[in-house]
């Protein structure tokens, strides 16, 4: 045997020594810090072979239980240790009180990694994030969700003669309310991001809806994106992935900088979509810094890749978890009349006989829709995971547990919002458990459908907005049945990381 061959034969003992000894360091990680948790084979099993079997929110309700009894615990991602947090103080500590210390949700974005990703304002960290996220927080105010209100109320009337065509006939029709909310969402973000009209209720398979649909669908493509980004940011693009597929990217991007471009003086003061916002908001910075040229300032302006990745964080963050609140929602209200009956019935008496839209400033009066709304995301939390990444040491009140910098925590929301502890007979629809008297019952940090603290979700207003106005448009002119498709029992969709229901979802529509 030659110098060579035993320096080699000496090189990989020592990487697989080094390898096995950072393993084992992983591995045995909670068990030397006395903390519960869930064994590294057991995590390991879960997330290689049952990931196919079960949804992300199963997998984690197996955390939660195995964790029960314990305020928190450890378990592993891939081999890198993480934290779950059950105790619904901590929860709101994490998010709130201690936010300086769980300030992002990810490690920093590849610098060189493709537009959409590293631009999304839920992947942007530290000063960027904080950056971004106070620039766009304008574009959700009252007064822009007013008159964002219209364009809603447009699409919903757009549903609305559709169904009538539908029940055109016999006055009744079966629906698959997935596809069909799915199309009404397209067709709001659509027109509330860039002005595009979609058309997809009226049937028109716009090539926009197909890329955009495709570019921020969870297969299997993100999913291992996602897992070699767990590994290192950089690792996708060195083996030479990107999230999107090239030609979506470019598409994506060709149309937003084209509306960009397109827009002039003169049209522009009409347009009332998040773009314009977003550029108006440009010109404002521009001038200010046109009008004080000597004066640094403190951010940078509004460059055309923030711009890009707000479009794209609303075009991903708001199609799927609007359309799937939309489903499950009409599907429990088929199967409960009762519950709808009181819908239709505080919908009726807001508008009084006239029976036009309700005004903006009416819709506060549907408290009941609101409870309705609110059961929704209790039971189904689409975004039921809930993620941090430990951004400086943080040791948990009460315990002599310290949170080391770049440690991911979860917080299993699916699991705490079905919990029977917080939610007696979760697996009931019951809006009852938010109306004004019991809603005080309600522990804080059990019922966070929209996130917490300053990382919650940016659009919740316009959220609740959106899912409103469908629901009293549906609500007031049909009523909604099981048919002989309806399924008794949800089966979730195994392959999104968000919740929605796994095929086709039929219920029947009567004309009022
Ligand atoms: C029913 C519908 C929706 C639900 C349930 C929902 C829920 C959530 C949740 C749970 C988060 C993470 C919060 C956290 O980590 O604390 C989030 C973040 C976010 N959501 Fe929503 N969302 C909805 C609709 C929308 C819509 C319509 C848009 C945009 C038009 C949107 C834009 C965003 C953005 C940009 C973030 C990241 C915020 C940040 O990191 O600062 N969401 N959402």
């Amino acid at each position: 045997m030659g110098p060579f061959t035993i320096s080699l034969i000496l090189i990989s003992i020592t990487a697989v020594l080094l390898v096995w000894r950072y393993l084992q360091n992983n591995f045995t990680y909670w068990r030397k810090r006395g903390v519960p948790y869930v064994p590294f084979w057991e995590s390991f099993l879960l997330s290689s072979t049952a990931m196919k079997k079960i949804n992300i929110f199963e997998f984690f309700e197996v955390f939660y239980k195995a964790l029960d009894g314990h305020r928190f615990g450890g378990a592993f991602q891939l081999v890198y240790p993480i934290i779950i947090i059950r105790d619904p103080e901590l929860i709101k500590t994490v998010f709130i009180k201690a936010f300086s210390n769980f300030y992002d949700r990810n490690p920093p974005q590849d610098e060189k990694g493709d537009v959409f990703n590293r631009t999304q304002i839920f992947q942007l960290t530290g000063e960027k994030w904080r950056t971004v996220r106070h620039k766009l927080s304008p574009a959700f105010s009252s007064a822009k969700l007013k008159i964002m209100y219209q364009t809603l109320s447009g699409c919903a009337e757009d549903l609305n003669a559709h169904l009538q065509t539908l029940c055109s006939e016999t006055g009744q029709t079966e629906i698959d309310v997935k596809e069909l909310m799915s199309d009404y969402t397209m067709d709001v973000i659509g027109a509330i991001a860039l002005g595009i009209k979609c058309n997809s209720i009226k049937g028109e398979n716009s090539e926009f809806k197909q890329i955009v649909r495709a570019t921020f669908k969870f297969d299997q493509r993100r999913t291992i994106f996602a897992t070699l980004e767990v590994i290192h940011p950089k690792l996708p693009r060195l083996l030479g992935l990107t999230s999107q597929l090239p030609e979506e990217e470019e598409y994506l991007l060709g149309i937003t900088r084209e509306a960009i471009e397109m827009r002039t003086d003169s049209e522009s003061s009409s347009r009332r979509d998040f773009l314009q916002m977003l550029m108006n908001l440009r010109s404002q910075e521009l001038q200010q810094r046109n009008e004080n040229p000597s004066g640094e300032p403190d951010e940078p302006v509004f460059s055309e890749d923030i711009l890009v990745g707000a479009i794209g964080s609303f075009l991903s963050a708001g199609l799927e978890p609007v359309a799937a609140t939309l489903t499950f929602c009409l599907y429990e209200l088929a199967l409960h009349p009762d519950i709808q009956e009181k819908i239709y019935l505080e919908i009726k008496e807001t508008k009084g006989q006239t029976l036009n839209d309700i005004s903006y400033e009416d819709l506060k009066k549907l408290r009941y829709t609101e409870q309705v709304m609110n059961e929704t995301l209790r039971k189904y939390p689409v975004a039921g995971i809930m993620a941090r990444i430990c951004t400086e040491p943080f040791k948990i009140p009460d315990s002599d547990v310290v949170v080391e910098k770049g440690m991911r925590v979860f917080v299993p929301l699916f699991s705490i919002q079905r919990d029977p502890q917080y939610f007696p007979e979760p697996d009931r629809f019951d809006p009852e458990r938010f109306s004004e008297e019991n809603i005080q019952k309600i522990v804080p940090g059990t019922y966070l459908p929209f996130g917490d603290g300053p990382r919650s979700c940016i659009a919740m207003r316009l959220a609740l907005l959106d899912v409103k106005t469908m629901l009293i448009k549906m609500v007031s002119n049909y009523t909604l049945y099981p048919c002989a498709r309806t399924q008794r029992i949800l089966e979730f969709d195994k392959k999104l990381v968000s919740l929605n229901p796994a095929s086709s979802l039929w219920i029947g529509v009567r004309k009022r």
